[in-house]
């Protein structure tokens, strides 16, 4: 090579190694930022419990999340859960020891019946609907919901059913553990940046299949892509675009929900249409308000008995106060309720004024009763 041929190749060389290296230096250094932004909110996980070989048990110290890759909405990488495979929680072996599900006849012991579920819910719930509340009355009849029947939770007829809280960061979901083992199905309608309790049940059931929806993406995504599949909009009784109450990425701290123009679809078309769901195991409602327009679904002969849905167990936040007559729809859909006998009511919670929290459980749907309480 002639040396002046040498020395244009070496300044070529030197040239596109600094220029590649200052690319690497901004890269690095915008996505350490990147890292280090998240790494100063990580997500803290609930402290998990293992099981030791002499039957006692530890509490492991919490863990946090710490996102993988960089943030990207449609990545679907998802935080790092490695720790969950090795942690199952204390109930994960006992419920993979279960039998397999047989849910085509009653069963020959069964822990309790439907029947005295019934009756023990409307012996203690129907006295305080009927005497302390104008029916006519929506806007008090809601307010004193939950302060009236929260001493119903503690009737004898209850006490064959063991009702599990999963603890979310801001709230607790409940839900009734299988007795018997099959696929269980699960999902969360309004995810508000918070998986704790999925987490939780994700580490305590096995093979369930989670699936979670909420109009906002980020960090929704990441977080639920972890353990289940997320769909990026909100449900409504039909699709289009309507103004929902959310909680946008940047409001991550403070909480604040604010009105956006949001994307939804409507419930049955996604149960049926896009899960293809015969049975929802698990369904978790906290949608600020939106599920006002749908609630009505969950009725006898209505949507979900049209497409033969049956919901097992739901947890529910109702939110009269964010939506127009919600008080009203909040009185139709519980009157309508205690006439079916098809769901009962427990856990009664209120938080702020028009915010109620419930949860049902299906005690008419063969399936579900055998499955969950016999
Ligand atoms: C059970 O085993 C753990 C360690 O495996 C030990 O620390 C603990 O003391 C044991 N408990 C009992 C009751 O033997
Ligand atoms: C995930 O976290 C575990 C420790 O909890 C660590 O060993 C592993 O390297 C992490 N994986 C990634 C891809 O960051
Ligand atoms: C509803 O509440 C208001 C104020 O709290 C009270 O004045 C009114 O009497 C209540 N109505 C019924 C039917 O309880
Ligand atoms: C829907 O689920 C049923 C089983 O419940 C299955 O037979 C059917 O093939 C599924 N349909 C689609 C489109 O995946």
């Amino acid at each position: 090579m002639h040396p002046k041929t040498k020395m244009t190749v070496l300044i070529c060389l030197i040239f596109s190694i600094s220029i590649s290296l200052l690319f690497y230096y901004f890269n690095v250094s915008s996505s350490t930022k990147l890292a280090s932004k998240l790494e100063s909110e990580p997500i803290k996980l609930p402290p998990p419990i293992v099981e030791l070989p002499n039957g006692t048990h530890k509490n492991l110290p919490a863990k946090q999340l710490i996102y993988r890759g960089e943030l990207n909405s449609m990545d679907g990488v998802g935080y790092n859960f490695s720790d969950i495979d090795t942690t199952p929680f204390l109930k994960f072996h006992e419920l993979n020891n279960l039998p397999n599900c047989d849910l085509s006849m009653d069963k020959l012991e069964p822990k309790t019946t439907s029947e005295k579920l019934l009756k023990g819910f409307h012996r203690c719930v129907d006295p305080i609907f009927e005497n302390q509340l104008n029916p006519l009355d929506a806007r008090n009849f809601s307010l004193k919901i939950c302060d009236a029947i929260q001493k119903c939770d503690n009737i004898g007829e209850y006490k064959d059913v063991k009702i599990e809280a999963l603890k979310n960061l801001h709230e607790i979901k409940w839900a009734i553990l299988p007795k018997c083992k099959e696929d269980n199905v699960m999902v969360t309608l309004g995810i508000g940046h918070d998986v704790n309790a999925e987490v939780l049940l994700y580490r305590t059931l096995p093979k369930t299949k989670f699936y979670g929806a909420d109009p906002i993406i980020e960090p929704n995504l990441q977080l639920y892509s972890s353990f289940g599949k997320f769909f990026p909009f909100a449900l409504g009784d039909k699709a289009g675009m309507n103004r929902f109450k959310v909680l946008p990425n940047q409001n991550q701290k403070t909480r604040a929900y604010t009105y956006q123009d949001v994307t939804t679809i409507d419930l049955p078309y996604f149960f049926k249409n896009i899960l293809n769901l015969t049975q929802i195991d698990f369904l978790w409602i906290d949608i600020e308000g939106g599920e006002l327009t749908f609630m009505d679904h969950f009725h006898k002969g209505k949507q979900l008995d049209e497409l033969g849905i049956s919901v097992c167990q739901f947890n529910i936040e109702l939110h009269p106060e964010f939506w127009p007559n919600g008080y009203e729809i909040t009185h139709s859909f519980i009157n309508q309720i205690l006439k079916e006998n098809r769901y009962i009511f427990l856990k009664p919670m209120t938080t702020t004024t028009g915010v109620y929290r419930l949860f049902f459980i299906n005690v008419e749907d063969e399936k579900c009763v055998r499955k969950f309480l016999q």
